[in-house]
């Protein structure tokens, strides 16, 4: 098969698309599939009329990849590397090498390539991409909009609200929040931006800086528990994995540094509250009209009550990320994990 993986973009997961993607790659050409790795922002600068070359290109542009680092990466860096000096999403000739392929791998996280734009974009050009279709996207981007879908459909979630830059009154008992509660962009990733508030002076720092990446908030409150995730695949969950940070919560230095997080999957909890995490993870896939694959994450707290937080519609597809591990704890091995979805969203 001729396989584009879709990388890079200019979201504060930029370079946690790129491990994605290289490793996406990297398993794909090992199954032998003819792919190229580009980046959705910087396209490739190549003679338009050559783009029939670009899948025997040595390397097949793995070169792009490279490591998450501990910070986030420098967006206006990327944005002035890139060679026609336009904003555009879409890097020059992405449309038709995308066109050219007979599937778009979406190694994106986060932005534009997660929200559902890209998708409904390419669904308007007949561009198959694989993972959920735009209307998920865009609702499960929505960290305040999922909250409502999931109370609505009965899935508990930390209680919490939205809340616009613009909107004056924002003290947390206007809001009917008490501390502790957690800060974070309404539709970041990769816990960045995220701030867990113990404090007035606390909560008035995190807005700031967590208004620094969106215009838009979220405030819940703070649930004290266990950490899990759990995979769905074509309406199936996986076994669920508990992420214990050596210190610290979840956040983006414990996501991705080498050994700063013990991952258990299947996780130690009972068969109960396990059976319980899955049917909630198919039940919010279903709510928020997801498809082929996502990832829920969830809090269980000392009572044993679950907490849904999100569906993430891009999952990490990183070596450390945890669905390849939640997959691979079913005896389902990375590569084969990338042609399921490929597989999938064919379908
Ligand atoms: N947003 C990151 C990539 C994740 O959910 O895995
Ligand atoms: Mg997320």
């Amino acid at each position: 098969m001729k396989i584009i993986v879709l990388a890079g973009g200019l979201s504060t997961e930029r370079d946690v698309s790129l491990s994605s993607s290289a490793e996406i790659c990297k398993t794909l050409l090992a199954k032998g599939h003819d792919v190229f790795l580009l980046d959705v922002f910087l396209g490739f600068p190549y003679d338009i009329d050559k783009l029939e070359e670009v899948f025997t290109l040595p390397g097949h542009g793995l070169e792009i990849a490279k490591n998450v680092g501990t910070t986030e990466p420098d967006i206006e860096a990327v944005k002035a590397s890139r060679p026609d000096q336009s904003d555009c999403f879409l890097g020059p000739n992405v449309i038709e090498l995308c066109r050219m392929a007979d599937i778009t791998f979406l190694g994106l996280h986060g932005g534009e390539g997660e929200n559902g734009k890209l998708q409904a974009t390419f669904d308007l050009l007949g561009i198959k991409y694989t993972g959920p279709d735009s209307l998920g996207c865009a609702v499960a981007m929505d960290k305040g909009f999922t909250k409502q879908v999931f109370l609505q459909a009965g899935i508990d979630t930390p209680a919490g609200v939205s809340l616009h830059k613009k909107v004056k009154e924002n003290s947390l008992k206007a809001l009917g929040l008490t501390l502790p509660v957690v800060v974070k962009p309404c539709s970041g990733g990769s816990s960045i931006g995220v701030y867990i508030v113990n404090s007035e002076e606390e909560y008035k720092d995190a807005l700031k800086k967590s208004f620094k990446y969106e215009d838009e908030v979220v405030i819940e409150e703070y649930i004290k528990g266990r950490e899990f995730a759990c995979g769905v695949i074509d309406g199936k969950a996986l076994l669920p994995i508990e992420i214990i940070p050596k210190t610290g919560f979840f956040d983006y230095a414990n996501k991705y540094q080498d050994g700063a997080t013990n991952e258990v999957c299947p996780a130690d909890i009972s068969s109960d509250i396990s059976d319980r995490m899955m049917e909630l993870t198919v039940k919010a896939y279903h709510a928020l009209k997801l498809n082929v694959y996502s990832r829920a994450d969830f809090l269980l707290d000392d009572t044993g009550n679950l907490y849904c937080l999100e569906m993430n519609t891009l999952p990490g597809m990183t070596a450390a990320s945890l669905l390849p591990k939640e997959a691979k704890a079913m005896g389902i091995e990375y590569g084969d994990l990338c042609e399921l979805i490929i597989q999938k969203s064919l379908e």
